[in-house]
């Protein structure tokens, strides 16, 4: 007999995390009158989109020429040719009026002398199928844009008819017969269990960037979704590929926007010298992110870096016009005083390349249904399950996301899944009742850890987790690394068997809902290193230097990965490979072919 009492509810659609993307679905779904429920573990507008800073990438035009066909080239090269194209393609086409869709529905842009949305460069996006100067792509609300982004649209969400479960945590899916009929939570404000019944569940529970030592991603930044992907038996996607960001503040992580290059900041080593001119002749600062951080890295290695401990980069913008500054990077002027202690108008900031960015995540076609990858038809649909946003891997990034196709991702897509949804469902239609033992899977696990009394604290697994995942699966990995790295997180992972915790109250921020949080995080960095070590070249954000050139005649694919050592039993990861889409959506353009990245 459970010791929970659980309430239920029955909604057509449930959408997990109330970032961008889980909020534009939300809205979408609700909009088409589904009844919807968005449960989230923070506050909606307190979710990781609000620390996007630099802005959103849209062919507008407004700044100079441009075209939705250049955004698709810059973005297939930036993936390193691992993007699908199709998908690729939907992207860039659509980004435009996603773009004036949120200008309408009231997000704060900054603006051009004309009352056009301003927008700036960044990395890798070019003019002219990468023939041309950069193109000034990226819509900004001065370096707030994803803070911007998320008031608009919760503020839209309440304008419809969905319901928010706030601090609530999702557990685990609801599966049966290979079907998703639902999602099990607990809510962090009084302990209790819901279990909700859907035609539909959508995660846009965002990436699992502390798995890292240091990152710029929020504590919260869990991976959840992709670990109750992993726990129902299903695949995760490319996960080898983890972005660095170039400038997170030396030290603290904290992020210093791209967009900050992108009005004129360099990057200078030790000698004072603009090293970016030697490894990016063309584009320099503005090269894509994995380049720009490899090309620190060098720096670093070869004695060139500054500080004490000749251990990062300086980052200067103190040649700007200080109200220029205070115009377009506000933010980032008050993070570098409070985190560096840095006065941004007169000394440069001290950077370090920072985890940012999974690339890869669920698998998913470009409607955000969940795929199988299973041999023989990968692009077999799961019935009932969804994902949108950083937790998705659709895959428009590839190896190597450019900088702003993130929050042009979250739009597109949450937009594109809830579309979907209204397709495929039909409100109110009834759904049979869910087994009696549905959340038994859920609340087993949780009285697993309720009852852990180990001899490891959870603080101590995690912090040797993010120090093995920081040191062996970084900006450059080797065979002996990536070896190493493995044997250690595995072994790292059979310590959950032995872990104790203390505080086991069912809330928010109990050592109980950490321990279920690393247990999410430690799975996927395993399944991380071990599909690390599998891809034996380099491409985008995966730098091997036993293997340093891309492979396109073996490695054009992408890697699908299985966990299958819950329990703390060392961890089991099963690896395949599926092709990558080598063709476009519509006859409109023709697929870009592979060739030599060059910035
Ligand atoms: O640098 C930035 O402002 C981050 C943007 C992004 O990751 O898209």
């Amino acid at each position: 007999m459970s010791p929970y009492q659980i309430v239920d509810h029955v909604y057509d659609v449930v959408v997990v995390g109330a970032g961008g993307a889980g909020l534009r679905t939300t809205m979408g779904a609700a909009g088409q009158g589904l009844k919807t429920a968005c449960i989230t573990k923070v506050f909606p507008t307190r979710s990781h989109t609000v620390a996007a800073q630099g802005g959103i990438a849209a062919a507008l035009s407004n700044m100079g020429p441009d075209h939705w066909t250049w955004h698709m080239y810059d973005t297939v090269k930036g993936s390193d040719w691992l993007g699908d194209q199709d998908a690729i393609e939907y992207l860039c086409r659509e980004a435009p009026a996603a773009v004036i869709e949120l200008e309408h529905a009231g997000l704060p842009f900054s603006r051009t002398a004309d009352g056009l949305i301003y927008q700036r460069a960044f990395g890798g996006m070019t003019q002219n199928m990468g023939e041309g100067p950069p193109a000034q792509r990226t819509c900004a609300a001065a370096d707030r844009t994803g803070h911007a982004m998320l008031h608009t649209l919760y503020q839209q969400s309440l304008k419809y008819d969905a319901d928010f479960f706030i601090e609530y945590f999702a557990l685990d899916l609801v599966m049966e017969g290979g079907e998703c009929r639902g999602v099990v939570a607990l809510s962090l404000d009084d302990g209790s269990i819901h279990r909700f019944s859907a035609q539909a569940v959508v995660l846009a529970t965002g990436g699992y960037g502390r798995a890292y030592f240091s990152a710029t991603s929020a504590h919260t930044s869990t991976g959840d979704g992709n670990a109750m992907v992993l726990r129902a038996g299903l695949p995760l996607q490319d996960m080898e590929f983890v972005q660095f960001h170039p400038t997170g503040i030396y030290g603290v992580g904290v992020l210093i926007t791209e967009g900050a290059r992108g009005e004129g900041g360099y990057l200078t080593n030790s000698e004072g010298e603009r090293f970016m001119e030697r490894y990016a002749p063309s584009a320099k600062d503005l090269a894509s992110r994995d380049v720009v951080s490899r090309s620190m890295a060098m720096e670093i290695r070869e004695g060139r870096g500054v500080g004490e401990h000749k251990d990062h980069i300086f980052l200067h913008l103190d040649h700007i016009d200080p109200k220029i500054l205070a115009e377009r990077l506000p933010g980032i002027t008050e993070t570098a005083k409070t985190f560096s202690g840095v006065d941004l108008t007169r000394q440069p900031i001290p950077v370090v390349p920072t985890v940012h960015y999974n690339m890869g995540g669920i698998p998913t076609n470009f409607h955000g249904e969940v795929v199988t990858l299973r041999d023989g038809n990968p692009d077999a649909v799961v019935p009932g399950l969804f994902a949108v946003g950083e937790a998705a891997c659709v895959s428009v990034h590839g190896a190597n996301r450019l900088g702003s196709n993130s929050l042009i991702d979250l739009v597109v897509f949450g937009r594109a899944a809830g579309l979907r949804l209204g397709e495929i469902l039909k409100g109110g239609a009834p759904q049979k009742p869910l087994a009696k033992d549905s959340a038994g899977l859920a609340l087993e696990r949780l009285d697993r850890f309720r009852n852990a009394d180990g001899s490891s604290p959870t603080a101590q697994i995690r912090l040797e987790m993010q120090r093995t995942m920081q040191a062996d699966c970084a900006v450059f990995r080797t065979e002996r690394t990536l070896a190493e790295g493995q044997a250690k997180i595995d072994a790292i992972y059979s310590r959950m068997q032995d872990v104790r915790v203390t505080d086991r109250s069912l809330i928010w921020n109990s050592d109980l809902v950490e321990t279920l949080e690393l247990d999410n995080l430690i799975a996927q960095a395993v399944v991380t290193m071990h599909c690390a070590a599998n891809r034996k070249e380099s491409r985008g954000a995966h730098m091997h230097e036993d293997y340093p050139e891309r492979d396109d005649a073996n490695w054009m694919k992408h890697t699908a990965a299985w966990f299958d050592g819950w329990g703390g039993q060392g961890g089991a990861v099963r690896i395949d490979y599926r092709p990558v889409h080598q063709f476009t959506l519509t006859q409109e353009v023709e697929y870009i072919k592979p060739k030599a990245r060059v910035y």
